[in-house]
């Protein structure tokens, strides 16, 4: 059979460990996909270091439009990252007839609903294995594996950089800057880091996976985002003592009110698995009505897992491209007349138990004032713990963990507890999930 022709759109991380795969396991993929996969084509703004990796024996350009544009090319792998170009080649590519494949979460999360449109419209695909948790199959899970299922909620650890943090500050007790700075020479952070540090990057990758789970569009901007730039090592100290591992979580939600839509730092408890997820890898959990809950585990970003999943969508584009388009596994999961456009919660309309930590005067009846806090609003506490003073000080940290209830709720009695004579500044607020059930 006639190989399959690839234009690559970048050869930076992944787009150099998506050459050398498939380099390297050409004839194992050929005999997967029924014929050869190869690269035509590779556009990059620095075409020495591209002749370099591809050792001059395939075509280069500067200009990204020429490949898109190319007859030669039959599937466009977009990995230039960013929302703006992108946009523009992968639309232009799709308008040529050609199936894309692209680890571009920002782009799909942002403008994904449109680049579906359009694809389906012309009859070809666009692949996104890599867009979300790295080499981890997930979206096949999701869209293909799971497809009995009512997907109840899923939750993930889906940014490698900022897990990688977080691990090796505790681990190691090394600075913040100085740990960003070795996940980007590993190749983990994208280009802004701000992205990965307050949550945007696992934002995008969590709304691919709500869509494709619940069967409604894209809506990232009704994602809530909060990132790990203000988190403190004393509680990620205090969640261990009492049991929890704290981390980056992105979290769905199917609800009767609408659904949740959510990232954040999170305790959960010690014994999950996912807790124990450490360095650069990620994990997610999807819970199924009928499967009940499923893990899946592996390197979340860095040029060769990355480049796995990329050389498997093409394994994939290679076989389906055979299919007539409408028999073929829908891109976002459910046939695209039945996606259904589900509310997104507000923040303040979640559910969810909480880890407060406040400094209290070390005197009578302080403890009394803020469990009736709680206890006017029906929070209910599930286990407390006060720390001693400092030597010379007179205040202490309280810890209180409390049962489920709705955000706006612990709005207001942390708004209360704040006002409190004998507390002094701002109560820390991180969300629990129990991830069990
Ligand atoms: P890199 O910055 O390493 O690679 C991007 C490459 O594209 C660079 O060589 C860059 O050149 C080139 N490029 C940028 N703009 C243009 C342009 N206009 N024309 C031609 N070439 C261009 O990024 P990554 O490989 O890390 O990421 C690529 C995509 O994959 C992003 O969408 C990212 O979010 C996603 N991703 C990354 C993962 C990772 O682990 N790194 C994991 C999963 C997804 P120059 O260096 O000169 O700018
Ligand atoms: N910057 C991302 C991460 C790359 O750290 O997880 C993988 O999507």
């Amino acid at each position: 059979m006639k190989p399959l022709n690839v234009g690559l759109l970048g050869i930076g991380t992944v787009g150099g460990g998506t050459f050398t795969v498939l380099k390297r396991n050409q004839d194992e993929i050929a005999r997967r996909a029924g014929r050869a996969i190869n690269i035509v084509k590779v556009a990059d703004r620095d075409l020495e270091r591209a002749r370099q990796i591809t050792g001059g024996n395939i075509a280069l350009t500067d200009d990204a439009f020429d490949v898109v544009n190319d007859p030669n090319v039959d599937v466009v792998v977009e990995l230039i990252g960013g929302y703006t170009l992108a946009k523009e080649l992968v639309l232009k590519a799709i308008e040529n007839g050609k199936h894309v494949v692209t680890a571009n979460k920002a782009l799909l999360a942002v403008h994904g609903n449109e680049i579906f449109a359009a694809a389906e419209k012309k009859g070809v695909i666009v692949a996104y294995e890599a867009a979300v948790a790295g080499g981890i199959p997930i979206i096949k899970a999701l869209r293909e594996g799971l497809s009995a299922n009512r997907i109840e909620w899923i939750a993930g650890i889906i940014n490698g950089t900022t897990n990688f943090i977080l691990t090796e500050m505790r681990e190691k007790g090394l600075d913040f800057a100085d740990v960003l700075k070795e996940a980007q020479r590993l190749g983990y952070a994208e280009a802004d880091p701000t992205f990965d540090v307050e949550g945007i990057d696992a934002a995008h990758k969590l709304t691919i996976m709500a869509a494709i789970g619940f069967g409604m569009p894209m809506q990232f901007d009704k994602a809530y985002t909060e990132g790990i730039s203000n988190l403190q090592g004393e509680d990620i100290r205090y969640a261990e003592e009492l049991g929890y591992g704290v981390k980056l979580l992105g979290i769905s939600k199917r609800t009767d009110k609408g659904v949740e839509l959510r990232v954040h730092p999170t305790l959960i408890p010690e014994k999950r698995l996912i807790a124990n997820v450490n360095g650069a890898m990620n994990a997610v959990v999807v819970k199924g009505d009928a499967v009940g809950p499923t893990l899946y585990y592996g390197a979340g970003a860095g040029a060769e897992p990355t480049a796995s999943a990329v050389v498997a969508d093409l394994v994939d584009v290679s076989r389906a491209q055979l299919i007539d388009a409408a028999q073929r596994v829908p891109m976002l999961a459910f046939q695209s007349s039945e996606l259904a456009t589900l509310a997104i919660l507000p923040i303040r309309e979640i559910n969810s138990a909480y880890y407060l930590r406040l400094r209290a005067l070390d005197k009578p009846g302080v403890l009394a004032e803020v469990t009736k806090v709680l206890a006017d609003r029906a929070i209910s506490i599930d286990a407390m713990m006060q720390k001693e003073p400092a030597d010379g000080e007179d205040a202490a940290d309280i810890i209180i963990l409390t049962h489920i209830t709705i955000e706006k709720n612990m709005d207001a009695a942390i708004a209360e507890i704040e006002a409190l004579s004998a507390i002094s500044g701002k109560v820390t607020r991180l969300r629990m999930e129990e991830l069990g059930r």
